[in-house]
């Protein structure tokens, strides 16, 4: 035999489409397509379809995160709830405290990184963007490997106004690296809280009335506003409605270099859920909040024109009960503004996007492919070792039934939440098998990997990061070192 694992019979989701073909597998990565291949091992995947392991480019596992708590999901929980959903890479984040150091918390995180059961990088959170950390500590992270920055304009202790925006923007330029942005108008938010709050509308329902489209809608203006001034491409996180896709499709058809990232939150959710009865709502709060479902298919639309062209979880680990990292850690009457936001979803994002888009007939399986693995991998410099079934990537598998009905309970996911909100709800596809670099991780919903398994991914320098040359007056302050802040 000339491989040392064969996978026959299955329907191949290439780059090129879909096609009828045996995987040839050495060692880690694929190493042919093709006919009558023969393996040491050989796997019958007759009827399944053969997809490029599932990248989730948005993942909140084990952050390092003593004031929000992120600590419900550990390394290893989130990422075998990740194989088992038939995702093989994550990214998650290192945050930036006030009063500590990047340097520590960087090397907390990659500590815990080596316990993950798949393969994973991380996202910097900057938060407190000082002369240091600009001239410093980002050079630092991006020399370790990590080639994408997280920024905050909303949240009390992390967000930036826009000249501490426009210093991380620069550092970014400067280094290479893609600047994603949370985006929602802090003081909007504050002032309509505020408001909502002395009128006594406190339950979880309010959260979305706190933070309507056009807080977010402005909020990504702003962004791109800011990313073009000094020339650093971005990805807005998390856009929830058709209104946000529209600026950033606006951006794109002028050159920039924007993309946008949505979850199966703002595809299946709605602003009703967080309205059921008792604390019920609070496990459905997410920030952007899930919007009308009337939004639903003109969003759909511009995920299938590429304007949105990643689909990640935000698997945001909070319990839904418990004294610790919950959505009750200021008790159980606590107005929507004392409730950590978001939800659970790295298992189920794959299995959600599949029913709702491919098996629904909106998306057929190479836009599916591209959503949940491809275009991640290319916008964070991971492709083609991650992303796709082409010879000398990864062999990154997740063997899926398209037919497979499952009713989705919390215990399927494997994550250590303890609840999710797709509970009851019935998909149509589900993965049945996942390999790692040629490694079976996950078969039949047991997940037989084991903690280690999982590698670090150093980024190198790519093009998609690396800015266009073109900035107002051709003057680009990015390019010099920061001034003294203030
Ligand atoms: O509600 C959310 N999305 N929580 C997680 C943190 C974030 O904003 O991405
Ligand atoms: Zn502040
Ligand atoms: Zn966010
Ligand atoms: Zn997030």
């Amino acid at each position: 035999p000339n491989y040392d694992l064969v996978i026959k019979g299955a329907t191949v989701v290439t780059e090129g489409g879909p096609r009828q073909c045996d995987i040839g597998i050495t060692g880690e990565r694929i190493a042919a397509l093709g006919e009558a291949l023969e393996g040491t091992e050989v796997v019958d995947a007759s009827g399944l379809i053969a997809l490029p392991g599932g990248v989730d480019s948005h993942c909140h596992i084990d952050q390092v995160d003593p004031q929000n708590g992120h600590g419900a999901e550990s390394m290893i929980s989130g990422t075998r709830a990740a194989l088992a959903g038939g995702t093989t890479s994550i990214i998650s984040f290192i945050s930036q405290h006030a009063g500590e150091e990047i340097a520590d918390v960087f090397a907390e995180s990659l500590r815990r990184g080596e316990t993950s059961l798949a393969d994973y990088t991380f996202h910097q959170i900057i938060s407190d963007p000082t002369d240091k950390v600009v001239l410093e500590d980002i050079p630092m992270v991006v020399a370790a490997g990590i080639r994408s920055l997280k920024v905050f304009l909303t949240y009390e202790d992390a967000h930036l106004t826009d000249r501490e925006f426009l210093r991380v923007l620069a550092a970014a330029h400067r280094e290479g690296c893609m600047v994603t942005v949370h985006c929602e108008n802090y003081d909007a938010i504050g002032f309509l809280t505020e408001q909502l709050l002395a009128q006594g509308m406190v339950e979880p329902k309010y959260h979305a009335w706190s933070r309507p489209e056009v807080v977010e809608r402005e909020a990504t203006y702003r962004t791109i506003c800011l990313a073009e001034l000094v020339d650093t491409p971005i990805q807005i996180f998390h856009v929830s409605c058709h209104e946000v896709a529209e600026e950033i499709e606006r951006a794109q058809k002028r050159g920039l270099k924007v993309w946008g990232e949505t979850c199966p939150q703002y595809i299946v959710l709605g602003a009703k859920d967080m309205d059921r009865p008792g604390r019920e709502g609070a496990k459905y709060m997410c920030s952007p909040a899930p919007r009308d479902p009337a939004n639903v298919e003109p969003f759909w639309d511009d995920i299938r024109r590429g304007v949105i062209d990643v689909i990640s979880s935000d698997h945001s680990a909070f319990f839904f009960s418990g004294p610790k990292n919950s959505k009750e850690v200021n008790g159980t009457d606590a107005d929507f503004s004392q409730i950590p936001n978001g939800v659970p979803g790295v298992g189920s994002r794959m299995p959600l996007v599949f029913s709702e888009g491919v098996s629904k007939g909106r998306i057929d399986l190479e836009t599916f492919a591209r959503l949940t693995a491809t275009n991640p991998a290319r916008i964070f410099g991971l492709y083609p070792k991650k992303g796709a079934i082409g010879v000398g990537s990864d062999a990154d598998i997740v063997l899926w039934d398209a037919n497979r009905k499952v009713t989705i309970t919390n215990a399927l996911l494997q994550h250590a939440v303890d609840y999710t909100p797709y509970e009851g709800m019935e998909v149509t596809g589900w993965p049945v098998a996942t390999y790692l670099r040629g490694k079976l991780s996950m078969k039949d919903g047991v997940v037989c990997a084991e903690p280690g398994q999982g590698q670090f991914l150093k980024r190198e320098a790519y093009e998609l990061a690396t800015p266009r040359g073109i900035t107002p007056n051709g003057f680009n302050a990015a390019k010099l070192p920061p001034q003294e802040k203030k």
